[in-house]
Parts: structure tokens; C-alpha cells; sequence
């Protein structure tokens, strides 16, 4: 999604259009989709003036509307995108949203920049794929929380990104350091630098230098140990590299506590994944031996 998308629609919505928005937020953890007749009731406003509102929001593409056997209403990414993106302006963290620098598998993520002109990394978490045409589901289907909405998936995994890099970064481990979330977006610092897996093997001198990046991976690792975390998806692609070269762990969202039961397999695979990379990448037999990880485990 570009981020003009974002900032145009921005820029056209006034005060009951973003009231609208965070009234269908509301309602949404009923419905799947908001029937008017419940907005009109919440709000108290008449309701044609409710569905010419509606109508405009779903021109700029902020809700879905469906008529099935009822007018409903639901929100889409953008029309999540800017209510959390307001609700950072409004706590005057965020002050313009800049191009999108990088997208992974489940994110995008863009440049943000405050008041002082201070730059920092927004990542919008996007789980899952709303569509709301060929699903048809009754409330109990939601009230079960076993399907979770994508927007609601979205918001629990910036959650909890955001909370490990809070603990994390405090704690003294190198990833982000954290600024600010709302929803399902995360304010973070930007690790100038590079992914791991960019890397060549002619930006590193010796065997020495690399022995040591791997070290240094290993000790980052350890200290999420200790901590009780471990990362879960750790990789040549969630690893930065600053501008010293020192590793930056990132993306969180999916971690793992050290007493769960799959705690061995998971940092196992972790630590697999970083000397499979060495190996391939550079050609050099790693000599690590994961057990020495693991017993932290104990
Ligand atoms: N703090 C950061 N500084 C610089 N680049 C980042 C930062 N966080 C993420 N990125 C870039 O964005 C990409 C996607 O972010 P990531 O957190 O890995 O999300 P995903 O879950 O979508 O993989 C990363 O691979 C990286 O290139
Ligand atoms: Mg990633």
C-alpha cells in the first residue's frame, strides 16, 4: 500500500468521518460486520447522514460496506492505518509519515519522522488477508476467538513485538530501541546498516572478522536467554548489521517464552539457522555447539 494512500485520505477526513471509524472499531468486536442500524443507535446520528459518510469512506477505500441481509460496515488496513496513525500524531510522536523502506513478509515499513525532524522506523503489522467476500460467519464464530479478525491479529502481534523490544532493549540486548505503538503500528529507532543477509563476503576482512560477527550473534542470543526470550524466527533476515557491524536482532512478534514446552526445538532451529548461514555464506565450518546454549535452558 503506498503511503499516499495513507496520508491523502488523511488529509480529506474530518472529525465525523475519523468518529465513524473508531465507532465501527468499537462495534467490530461484535460484528464481523457493524449493521448501520447499531451505528445509528451508538452514535445517535440520523442515519442518512451516516450512510453518506459511510459512502464516502468506502470511496477512499477505509471500510468495506456489505449488503447482505444487512447494510453492514467494516473497517479495512487503510481505515486501521489511519486511526492508529492519528492516535500517534495525538501523542505527538509522529508528525509526518514517510516512504515505505522496507516490507517483510508480514509488515510494511516506513519512515516516520517527529516534531524535531528526528527519524524513526514505523512497521505496520498486516496478518492475515481481509476478505470479505465469500465469508459469511455468524457471531458466535467470532465470540469464539478462535478466528480472529486480521485486524485483531494484527494489533496482538504489534503487541507483543513491542513489549519484548521494550524488555529487550532495556535489559541491555542490541535490537530497536522502542518509541511508541498504537494498533498494529510500532514506532522504533532505524538500524542504519544492512539485513545479514545482504552481506558479501568481501565486506569482512579474515575468518577472524567473521568469527567474530558470529560471536557476537551468539552472545545477543544468550542474553534473550537469560532474559527468558527467544526469538523464534531467527534468521539472516531478522538480524541487521549497524553501522559498526554489530548485530541487531529484530522482529519479535512471534517469540518465545524460555519455560514453554517447545523451547528446546525453537532455539535449536534459532541456532541452526545462523551456522547454516555462516556456513553457506562464507564458507567457513562454524565450531559451535548449540548445547551450550541449551543447557541455559535448565
Ligand atoms: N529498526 C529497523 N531499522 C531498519 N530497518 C528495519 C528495522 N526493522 C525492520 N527493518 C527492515 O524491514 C524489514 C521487515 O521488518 P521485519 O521486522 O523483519 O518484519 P516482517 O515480520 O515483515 O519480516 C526487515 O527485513 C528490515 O529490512
Ligand atoms: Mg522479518
Amino acid at each position: 500500500m503506498s503511503p499516499l494512500s495513507i496520508t491523502k485520505s488523511f488529509l480529506e477526513l474530518n472529525r465525523l468521518d475519523f468518529r465513524l471509524l473508531s465507532v465501527i472499531e468499537i462495534l467490530m468486536a461484535k460484528h464481523e460486520f457493524v449493521p448501520i442500524e447499531e451505528i445509528v443507535r451508538f452514535t445517535k446520528y440520523n442515519t442518512k447522514k451516516i450512510e453518506i459518510t459511510l459512502k464516502r469512506l468506502r470511496k477512499m477505500k477505509l471500510i468495506y460496506l456489505a449488503q447482505k441481509h444487512y447494510l453492514g460496515a467494516a473497517l479495512t488496513f487503510i481505515g486501521y492505518d489511519a486511526l492508529g496513525l492519528k492516535a500517534l500524531v495525538e501523542k505527538n510522536v509522529l508528525a509526518q509519515l514517510g516512504p515505505e523502506i522496507g516490507a517483510g513478509k508480514e509488515s510494511n515499513v516506513h519512515l516516520g519522522m517527529n516534531d524535531h525532524g528526528e527519524e524513526f522506523l514505523i512497521k505496520i503489522h498486516r496478518l492475515g488477508k481481509l476478505d470479505f467476500r465469500a465469508t459469511r460467519r455468524s457471531r458466535t464464530f467470532i465470540a469464539e476467538k478462535r478466528h480472529l479478525s486480521p485486524l485483531y491479529q494484527s494489533r496482538l502481534s504489534a503487541e507483543r513485538e513491542y513489549n519484548a523490544l521494550n524488555a529487550l532493549y532495556t535489559n541491555g540486548v542490541s535490537v530497536p530501541k522502542p518509541i511508541a505503538q498504537n494498533r498494529h503500528l510500532i514506532m522504533m529507532e532505524i538500524i542504519l546498516g544492512q539485513d545479514l543477509f545482504r552481506i558479501k563476503r568481501s565486506d569482512f576482512g579474515g575468518e577472524e572478522e567473521i568469527a567474530i560477527l558470529f560471536q557476537n550473534i551468539v552472545q545477543e542470543v544468550k542474553k534473550c536467554v537469560q532474559h527468558g526470550y527467544i526469538h523464534g524466527d531467527l534468521s539472516e533476515y531478522n538480524i541487521r548489521l549497524n553501522e559498526d557491524d554489530f548485530p541487531v536482532l529484530i522482529d519479535w512478534p512471534q517469540y518465545l517464552d524460555t519455560n514453554e514446552p517447545r523451547a528446546v526445538e525453537i532455539l535449536t532451529r534459532d541456532c541452526q539457522n545462523i551456522m547454516n548461514f555462516f556456513e553457506k555464506k562464507f564458507m567457513v565450518k562454524i565450531h559451535y555447539e548449540i548445547s551450550e546454549i541449551l543447557k541455559m535452558l535448565d
